[in-house]
């Protein structure tokens, strides 16, 4: 199966679309969290084959992973049953391993090359990619022995997630919690994605500025921060290394990339031309705030007293400063309208110079907020593409292939 194929271009929802996943089960209490994990790939569209080792069916049943994949899950009693070779034919049709939660004494049996179960037979036997995501104790997670397995995994070129810090079933707070279920998904499609922009030194703005009126008045806008959060992972899962610079948003942005939080305009100008020139592409995506109250007060304005005109000025156009420097990175600028999508987003292109622009329309409960988006795709020379409606995520696919064609 292919996650490329152009039929499922417009649900396309992230690198474990279609692909065939065996999920690991070894046996640590956290094996419970491996039935939500299992729901969530399927639910992004993997198909899953769970493998649990004995240890794991004493913390919860194949069952529980049959009804939630519709696939059947194995265990050591399913070995030399059948007429083919089961590890063999399991690795053969799989795209990635993926074995949370990954106990000590599963790091170690395959740091050392055993195979001495179905799960290690099958890590075995496997030549795709492999991530481990260990769940122990402390003192357990932190042992020369565990440690060593570890650098031992990562040798062989598999990748090993480090586990979270927090309350342990022991009663002890530490490191050795299984990570939340958004890192471990972002970590399996990490293992999934094409490197193609490794190397690329990426920066993007979300979300909306504040402008401060008083201490409890603002002028802002409803942008979710979610284009932005959408290019920032694709372009981390595809190697690229991202600066995010986000203004004031509700949501939390992907937890493996480093953030800037910026509250006005100003601030967000200043965060981008401190590392512009350490940058290779800027996806503009913020929505900045145009205009800026001329006096912002520090205390709070008494109705009473207020003339009831509020003078403004005009906030600096970031993305023009870019494009107006002599050396300037691969910039993509993005236009929200509420009409005449093409004209405007034409004469956008003609007056702020991006390498590319993404024009969508908002207004009346469109594209702010929203897992999906549409819109246009334009490019300098006045040629343009149609993005018909799909997750944020196959919308930010799409420009960074445009971003990738562009550049070379
Ligand atoms: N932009 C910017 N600095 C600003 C305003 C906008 O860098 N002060 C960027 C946005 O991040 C976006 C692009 O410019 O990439 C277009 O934003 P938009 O708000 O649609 O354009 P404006 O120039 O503000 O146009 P309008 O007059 O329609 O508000």
């Amino acid at each position: 199966m292919s996650s490329n194929s152009p039929s499922n271009e417009s649900t396309w929802t992230g690198y474990l679309h279609g692909r065939r996943v065996i999920l690991g089960v070894s046996g640590s209490i956290a094996a419970y969290k491996a039935a939500l994990l299992a729901r969530a790939l399927v639910a992004r569209g993997a198909d899953v084959t769970t493998v649990l080792t004995e240890a794991a069916t004493r913390f919860i049943a194949p069952l529980t992973f049959e009804a939630l994949t519709q696939n059947k899950a194995y265990t050591d009693a399913d070995l030399w049953t059948g007429p083919g070779v089961l590890h063999v034919e399991l690795a053969r049709n799989a795209d990635l391993v993926l074995i949370a939660p990954a106990t000590q004494d599963l790091l170690a049996r395959v740091a050392a090359g055993r195979a001495n179960d179905l799960l290690s037979l099958v890590v075995a036997e496997f030549s795709g990619p492999v991530g481990l995501c260990p769940a122990m104790h402390t003192a357990m997670w932190e042992s020369r022995a565990t440690q060593d397995a570890v650098h031992r995994l990562q040798s062989f070129g598999y990748q090993v997630l480090a586990p979270d810090s927090g309350p342990l079933a022991s009663g002890d707070e530490g490191s050795g919690r299984l990570p939340e279920m958004q890192v471990i998904l972002d970590f399996a499609e990490g293992l999934l994605a094409p490197k193609d922009l490794a190397g690329l030194r990426v920066m993007v703005t979300a979300g909306p500025t504040r402008e401060p009126i008083d201490p409890v008045r603002m002028l802002t806008n409803p942008s979710s921060g979610k284009m932005g959060f959408a290019l920032a992972r694709e372009a981390y899962l595809r190697g690229g290394s991202v600066n995010l610079i986000l203004g004031p948003v509700h949501d939390q942005p992907p937890a493996f990339i480093e953030v800037k939080h910026v509250q006005t305009a100003l601030d967000m100008a200043d965060a981008v031309n401190r590392d512009i020139h350490e940058t290779d592409v800027l996806l503009m995506c913020a929505a900045v705030v145009d205009f800026a109250p001329v006096n912002s007060t520090d205390t709070k304005i008494e109705k009473d007293g207020f003339d009831d005109v509020l003078r403004l000025k005009r906030n600096p156009d970031i993305l023009s400063g870019v494009t107006a420097m002599e050396k300037r990175p691969f910039v993509v600028g993005f236009a929200a309208q509420t009409d005449l999508l093409l004209e405007k987003a034409r004469k956008k292109m003609q007056k702020k110079h991006p390498d590319l622009l993404f024009a969508n329309l908002v207004g009346r409960g469109r594209v702010f907020g929203r897992d999906v988006a549409a819109g246009l795709l334009l490019r300098p020379d006045g040629s343009h593409t149609e993005v018909t409606v799909r997750p944020k995520r196959a919308v930010a696919r799409l420009i960074l292939d445009e971003v990738k064609k562009g550049l070379k």
